[in-house]
């Protein structure tokens, strides 16, 4: 797949550490210049600064992706920098941080999980639809969960917020098939990444217990899966979840 993206821009938001990180180094081996996004500055420095040495161009964007409007702007700024963007990877996550059960959910906790994941998607997605339609070719991938699929004790506004980046895919899927713009979810499994290390090894390690392999996925197994969505060989898959987690849950959906 080496240099089959020559040409395209990529956004990948949460780029700046884990399954972000990895799929926005991947698309650029594949010949992408990639636009990041992300909270965390220095470290999406970093990434950038790893993307030039490999030779492709990086702009990165330091912004709270719920900033809906700057956010916007920033990409419109970043496609005037690097040409338009034709792959959006909407990967920007927190995991759940106060308590879980459903009564004892905090509104903050609650607003910032839809308004990172549901709401930030939304943002990134209507900044650059105009000009995926315009130029007739996109590919969109929204990282969701397995937890999004099958529900998830102490944890309904995660699952709730990844369930809708399943839906907000296949809804897109339906809309923009028309104008050559293919929208996929990726629901992954536990991955061994800054949010799953925050809750301890050991509960890693008993997630990934749970699955038919015994083991957790490295971040650079999720963007395999994303690299081969936005690849000509994934050309015939719109509105689709494919679930990278080593067979838990085994779902139909
Ligand atoms: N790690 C797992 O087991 C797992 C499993 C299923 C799905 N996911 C999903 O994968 C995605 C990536 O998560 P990860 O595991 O790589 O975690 P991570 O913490 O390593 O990466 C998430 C990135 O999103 C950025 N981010 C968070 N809030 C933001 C905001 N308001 N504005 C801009 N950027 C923000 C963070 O700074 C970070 O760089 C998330 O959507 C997560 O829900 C992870």
């Amino acid at each position: 797949m080496a240099g089959e993206l020559e040409g395209r821009v990529a956004l990948v938001t949460g780029s700046a550490g884990g399954i972000g990180r990895a799929t926005a180094v991947m698309l650029a081996a594949m010949g992408a210049d990639l636009v990041l996004l992300d909270l965390k500055k220095d470290a999406m420095v970093e990434v950038v600064r790893e993307i030039e040495a490999a030779g492709r161009r990086a702009h990165g964007i330091a912004i709270d992706i719920r900033e809906r409007a700057a956010v916007r702007a920033a990409i419109a700024q970043a496609e005037a920098e690097l040409g338009g963007i034709g792959i959006l990877i909407n990967n920007a996550g927190v995991g759940a941080i106060g308590p879980g059960e459903v009564e004892n959910i905090g509104d903050d906790d609650l607003e910032r999980m839809f308004g990172v994941h549901v709401m930030g998607a939304f943002a990134a997605t209507q900044a650059v639809v105009p000009g995926m339609k315009a130029r007739q070719w996109g590919r969109i991938v929204n990282i969701a969960s397995n937890r999004g699929q099958v529900g998830f004790t102490d944890g309904s506004h995660y699952s709730g917020a990844k369930g809708a980046l399943i839906a907000m895919a296949k809804s897109w899927a339906k809309e923009l098939a028309p104008s050559g713009i293919l929208v996929n979810a990726v629901a992954p499994g536990v991955v061994r990444t800054a949010m799953t290390e925050a809750h301890g090894m050991d509960t890693i390690i008993e997630e990934a217990s749970w699955n038919l392999m015994n083991r957790w996925a490295e971040p650079e197994e999720i963007a395999a899966t994303v690299a081969f969505l936005v690849s000509g060989a994934g050309a015939y898959y719109t509105g689709q979840v494919l679930c990278p987690n080593g067979g838990d849950p085994i779902v139909g959906i």
